[in-house]
């Protein structure tokens, strides 16, 4: 089992050496090849997908990595910022399914800003289509009209074999969870979301186990603060999936516990944090690493197909949590305040 391990910028490199950390005392079969990418890989050679970086993640099963950015980068050219290694690796790798958990472990209740009774208990799988809709559609640009005013376009885009291969992933999961699937469009007024409608009914003829419901965007963030626990795993398109994700982040408490898994069509994939390189706390041994190990646990789910020791990284971070352990951003009174470090121990302990 081959993986590119990528630990960019910022906190990158502390938070992906603890998942490494945890990978390694699970004595698997493993082989961990280090890349600079970001702002490492443009120091390194003037480029933030460096050639070599790519191949050696197209060569890997999965990708581990850290985070991309920095302020310092801000004035460089747009095919140079770090940004750019990341979008790019993306779509080099087809990885079109977007998977973003959004748990909330029992330990931290308090964290959330919605009531306890409101987020206690739970277990979201948000699934984002990646690579289509109107992020990349033609037309699109800023064009001069024949009055001179200027106008907008992007263009929201989706054929048949892009919905159907991203609803198989949410059925397929779904079968795996709590066989609930809640397709989220707005196919009351824009054509290509009522097609995505169509498909996913169609694909759902294939999955007779799974019970597929809709519901428009709008309300879906209004009910994903009301009452998100009546969610199982959610399925949408790439802009709705965006906001969306973002939104049900924060009924986890802190953006430092949430992991994300990017998978192309053979379940290779590209795991990292839902964070960014965070430099404000970069180098001081202060980040929360459990985003980068919970990613490290769906790359054992979802690549390897090995539960048992996703689950056991998922239950150690639980009993580190449930020992005390905090980083700052879930540090409560009387809590364990650790670093990025310890707590990156704390879970090898529990393991
Ligand atoms: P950010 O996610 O890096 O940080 C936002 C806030 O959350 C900061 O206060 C940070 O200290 C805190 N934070 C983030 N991760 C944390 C962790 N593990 N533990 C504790 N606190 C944590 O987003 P921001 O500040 O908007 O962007 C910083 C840089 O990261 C920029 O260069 C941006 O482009 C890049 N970025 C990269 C992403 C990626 O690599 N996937 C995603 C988002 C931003
Ligand atoms: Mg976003």
């Amino acid at each position: 089992m081959k993986i590119a391990v990528l630990p960019g910028d910022g906190i990158g490199p502390e938070i992906v050496a603890q998942a490494v950390k945890v990978l390694k005392a699970l004595n698997l079969n493993l082989t961990m090849t280090e890349a600079p990418i970001g702002g490492a890989g443009y120091e390194a050679a003037g480029d933030p997908l460096p050639d070599a970086t790519l191949q050696l993640a197209k060569d890997s099963d999965a990708v581990l990595l850290g985070a991309v950015g920095d302020w310092k980068y801000d004035k460089l050219e747009r095919h140079l910022r770090p940004e750019r290694g990341l979008l790019r690796i993306r779509k080099e790798l087809n990885l079109f399914a977007n998977l973003r958990p959004a748990l909330l472990y029992p330990e931290l209740a308090g964290a959330s800003t919605l009531k306890p009774e409101i987020v206690s208990g739970l277990d979201l799988m948000i699934i984002r289509e990646l690579t289509g809709d109107i992020y990349f559609g033609q037309p699109r640009g800023i064009s001069t009209l024949e009055n001179g005013e200027r106008e907008g376009i992007n263009t929201m885009r989706y054929n048949e074999s892009e919905i159907k291969r991203i609803g198989r992933v949410a059925f397929d999961i779904a079968m795996k969870r709590n066989k609930k699937v809640c397709s989220v469009d707005k196919a009351n007024v824009l054509e290509t979301t009522e097609l995505w409608r169509q498909v996913m009914i169609e694909l759902s003829a294939e999955y007779p186990e799974v019970e597929l419901s809709h519901m428009y965007v709008d309300n879906a963030a209004m009910q994903l603060i009301r009452a998100p626990k009546q969610f199982d795993v959610m399925v949408t398109g790439n802009i709705f999936g965006d906001i969306l994700s973002d939104e049900a982040s924060m009924l986890t408490g802190s953006i430092g516990m949430l992991p994300s898994a990017s998978l192309d069509a053979n379940n290779k994939g590209m795991y990292e944090p839902s964070h960014g390189s965070a430099p404000d706390i970069a180098g001081k041994d202060i980040a929360n690493p459990l985003a980068t190990i919970l990613s490290a646990a769906m790359m054992l789910r979802y690549t390897f197909n090995d539960e048992a020791n996703a689950v056991k990284i998922e239950n150690a971070c639980k009993k580190a949590l449930a020992q005390g352990y905090r980083t700052a951003d879930i540090a409560t009174e009387g809590c364990n305040l650790v670093g990025c470090n310890a707590m990156g121990d704390a879970v090898v302990a529990a393991l």
